[in-house]
């Protein structure tokens, strides 16, 4: 393998963190109102990149909130959605992110994210990863969601590589089955032991955490 690409949200980046604050917001269900605003932020990415009306993944994001805390009764004013869309560009990595990024030396390395450029590289920046990934890619280049195989082109035609001397790795099985469908040779972080989702595809190889990642790719 020639070059690894990573998924941002879920894989480096924990958007549970984001639990806390909607917690602060919405006291008692803060979890839930998560858990459910991340599920409904995916099916509109899914939904708008098969409607061919696409918008940037900040903008996604607030509509998939707004419509999380109506189905929750929930108010959401203007201040608890700047609130969490600072927290989305503050995500803490995963205790595993450093470590992994380091023991793989001088690999060449790439984000690819649905996450918007400039999501993207305030992410990158507060997380103190600059310089880390040779490039930081959005799917914003080519206005569609993963798993839409363009996006994974885009990877690949970037990174000037063809797909099978790329290593793709993500926490969402359905990025590493879409991914692998596409060609690169695909990594599912499990790591909390999650059944797979039944796609039709497989990963190339399943982790529990992102630091056996070094040792599979020699
Ligand atoms: C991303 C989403 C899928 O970062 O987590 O692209």
């Amino acid at each position: 393998m020639d070059a690894l690409v990573f998924d941002a949200y879920g894989t480096l980046f924990d958007v549970a963190d984001l639990h806390s604050v909607c917690e602060a917001a919405w006291p008692g269900q803060g979890e839930a109102i998560g858990r459910a605003w991340r599920l409904k932020q995916l099916e509109y990415s899914w939904l708008r990149t098969l409607m061919g009306r696409y918008v940037d993944f900040e903008s996604l994001t607030v509509d998939a909130l707004r419509s999380t805390c109506d189905s929750f009764g929930v108010q959401c004013t203007h201040a608890m959605i700047d609130r969490l869309l600072l927290a989305y560009r503050n995500l803490r990595m995963f205790p595993d992110t450093i470590a992994a990024l380091r023991a793989l030396g001088g690999r060449r390395c790439a984000i690819l994210s649905n996450g918007s450029p400039p999501m993207l590289e305030a992410l990158v920046r507060n997380a103190g990863l600059q310089g880390r990934f040779e490039v930081v890619l959005s799917v914003d280049a080519v206005r569609l969601f993963k798993p839409h195989p363009r996006v994974y082109q885009l990877a690949a035609d970037t990174l000037r590589l063809d797909a099978s001397r790329i290593g793709f790795v993500s926490a969402n099985h359905w990025d590493a089955c879409g991914a692998r469908t596409f060609g690169f040779r695909s990594f599912w972080i499990n790591r909390n032991k999650a059944p797979p989702e039944r796609l039709g595809a497989e990963p190339d190889n399943v982790l529990g955490s992102l630091t056996q990642l070094a040792s599979h790719v020699g």
